[in-house]
């Protein structure tokens, strides 16, 4: 094939009909609680094209055949991988960060406390941008006095890809450029190709683990101060999102805190976080579980 006969094969998009798109959306909010309406049909169509023709397919049936009847399980990471949406950026969402630092960090590292362990997770942690934001704030906030902490930040996501950038930990200049250039000099190093890798003494400070949100139990020993969920929920239906809002109140201490995405609403949702402001939830002190 000639170089223009690729471009011209790889423009061209495969179509989907209702019947297909109705199985594989079912299949993907079977999986990832991902929940497509008809209108995503195209999203679908632009994120699987590429797969489905790699692998010499003329259809997104046989696509599909093929995916459910992988042993191995790996078309269907693959297909996650391709349909999950990754767009994140350093502190995104300010406003959590201020926050933290004024209102949640006073509340959870007075000099007096005796148990010196705090947990934090990112949940849908993306490439890793998120929990870094939470290192590095962590580090302003507490300068040298945090090696008196014992402090762990889990970071998961169910896309191996996502996971795979968030563990190199190299970023590009644009991706650091909002940051002040007393953080970048501080926290990352510049590598051969002129990216910013994540120091070890940060990365140090981090666990990326894969997990998917639909799996029934989360397999955590202990519970967290903190949950980030931001940008997660705005993928899926209410019953998916109220299943996972449970799960999240019970991994968490009682007077932890979930964060979700400003353009997320679970306020009109019936579940046992107090709100505390706009995409901030808080597991009342007394409840025990
Ligand atoms: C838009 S990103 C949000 C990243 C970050 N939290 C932020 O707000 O910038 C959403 C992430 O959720 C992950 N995700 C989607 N469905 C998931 C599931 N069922 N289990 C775990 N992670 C999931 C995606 O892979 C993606 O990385």
């Amino acid at each position: 094939m000639t170089l223009k006969e690729n471009i011209d094969n790889a423009s061209i998009l495969i179509s989907i009909s209702d019947k297909e798109f109705n199985l594989l959306s079912e299949l993907i909010y079977q999986k990832t609680g991902i929940f497509l309406q008809q209108h995503k049909k195209s999203l679908i169509v632009s994120r699987l094209n590429k797969i489905v023709k790699d692998l010499k397919f003329n259809n997104f049936h046989d696509y599909y055949e093929y995916v459910i009847n992988d042993p191995s399980g790996e078309a269907l990471v693959s297909m996650v991988d391709k349909i999950s949406t990754n767009h994140t950026f350093f502190f995104r969402e300010k406003e959590h960060f201020d926050f933290l630092k004024e209102q949640v960090f006073p509340e959870l590292f007075p000099v007096s406390k005796k148990d010196k362990k705090i947990r934090v997770w990112s949940a849908g942690c993306s490439t890793g941008e998120e929990v870094f934001s939470l290192a590095f704030l962590l580090r302003e906030y507490l300068g040298t006095a945090i090696n008196q902490w014992d402090i762990g930040l889990l970071a998961t996501d169910i896309s191996m890809t996502a996971l795979v950038k968030a563990r190199e930990s190299v970023y590009s200049q644009d991706r650091v450029n909002a940051l002040p250039a007393e953080m970048i000099k501080k926290y990352f190093q510049k590598t051969e190709n002129a990216e910013f890798k994540v120091k070890e003494e940060i990365k140090k400070m981090v666990l990326f683990k894969k997990l998917n949100f639909m799996d029934e139990k989360f397999p955590f020993k202990g519970k967290f101060h903190i949950i980030f969920c931001r940008n997660v929920m705005i993928y899926f239906d209410k019953e998916t999102s109220l299943k996972l809002i449970d799960k999240f109140y019970h991994s968490l201490y009682p007077g932890g805190y979930l964060m979700i995405g400003h353009s997320e609403n679970i306020a009109r949702y019936h579940h046992s976080f107090q709100y505390i402001k706009p995409a901030v939830y808080k597991k009342e002190a007394s409840h025990e579980s």
